[in-house]
């Protein structure tokens, strides 16, 4: 059994996640911002975390941890002449801010764990561009390189992937996904011709957590349905 923290377990892919991993049997602490959680399962805990607050709590993250994962996340869409600086900012101190942070406070528990891993999520929209995309390409960019620097630095103990999702069906994605239209265009788009789903992307986060995937490190790994490689 091994035990991971979820960072955004609430929603969309964290929560799909979560689900897995309990099925698999592993114990899970989760947390949630502002969609309250409770639970009776044994193995999983939840436990409140704004990553932008100041003065955090960190008491929740056990002496020993075999997995983190960081979803929290935003898909700010806009020209690129009404990018704001302070927005760019915000939008960096969840997306990258909030990863520094929490992987700092969990490395030494991470260490004592067994084969220990790290996910970060990026976008598809780093490998390739897209209209409007800048202020998320900005911080998922960074992601990718705080995904390849510290894989670097903590081989051969820790390893660190990020998992790049396409458009996927969760809560984030509900503005570009809530006509009908807008979900046949995008369907078309891809070249699967589906949406994601969050088990998607849960199902590679389970795999870069368990000990199948113990010789992949550094690596940005698409969930995409062909997007960001196949022209067709
Ligand atoms: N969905 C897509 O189409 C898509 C595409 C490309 C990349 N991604 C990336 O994939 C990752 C997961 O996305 P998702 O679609 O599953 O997102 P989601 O459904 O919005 O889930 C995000 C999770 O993060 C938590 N969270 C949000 N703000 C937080 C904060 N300030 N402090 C702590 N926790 C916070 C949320 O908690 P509450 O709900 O409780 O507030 C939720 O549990 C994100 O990094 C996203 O950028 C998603």
């Amino acid at each position: 059994m091994k035990t991971h923290l979820i960072i955004g377990a609430s929603t969309g892919i964290g929560k799909s996640l979560t689900a897995r991993l309990l099925h698999q049997g592993n114990k899970v602490i989760g947390t949630y911002n502002s969609t309250p959680c409770q639970t009776d399962n044994p193995n999983l805990t939840y436990t409140h975390l704004n990553i932008l607050e100041e003065d955090l709590n960190f008491d929740f993250i056990p002496d020993k941890l075999d997995g983190l994962v960081y979803c929290p996340g935003a898909i700010k869409l806009l020209p690129f002449k009404r990018l704001n600086s302070n927005e760019v900012n915000l939008d960096f101190q969840l997306q990258v801010g909030g990863a520094i942070k929490i992987i700092q406070k969990c490395l030494s528990a991470l260490k004592k764990g067994n084969s220990p891993s790290i996910i970060l999520f990026s976008t598809v929209a780093v490998q390739s561009g897209f209209n409007f995309h800048t202020q998320v390409a900005i911080s998922k960019g960074a992601i990718e390189g705080l995904t390849k620097s510290l894989s670097a630095e903590l081989a051969p103990t820790i390893r660190v992937n990020a998992i790049a999702p396409g458009l996927t069906y969760t809560p984030l994605s509900e503005k570009l996904l809530n006509t009908p239209e807008k979900i046949a265009v995008n369907t078309q788009k891809h070249p699967m011709k589906r949406i994601g789903q969050p088990e998607d992307s849960a199902n590679m986060a389970a795999f870069l957590l368990s000990d199948n995937s113990s010789w992949i490190t550094g690596q940005i790994i698409h969930v995409d349905g062909g997007m960001s490689t196949i022209k067709n």
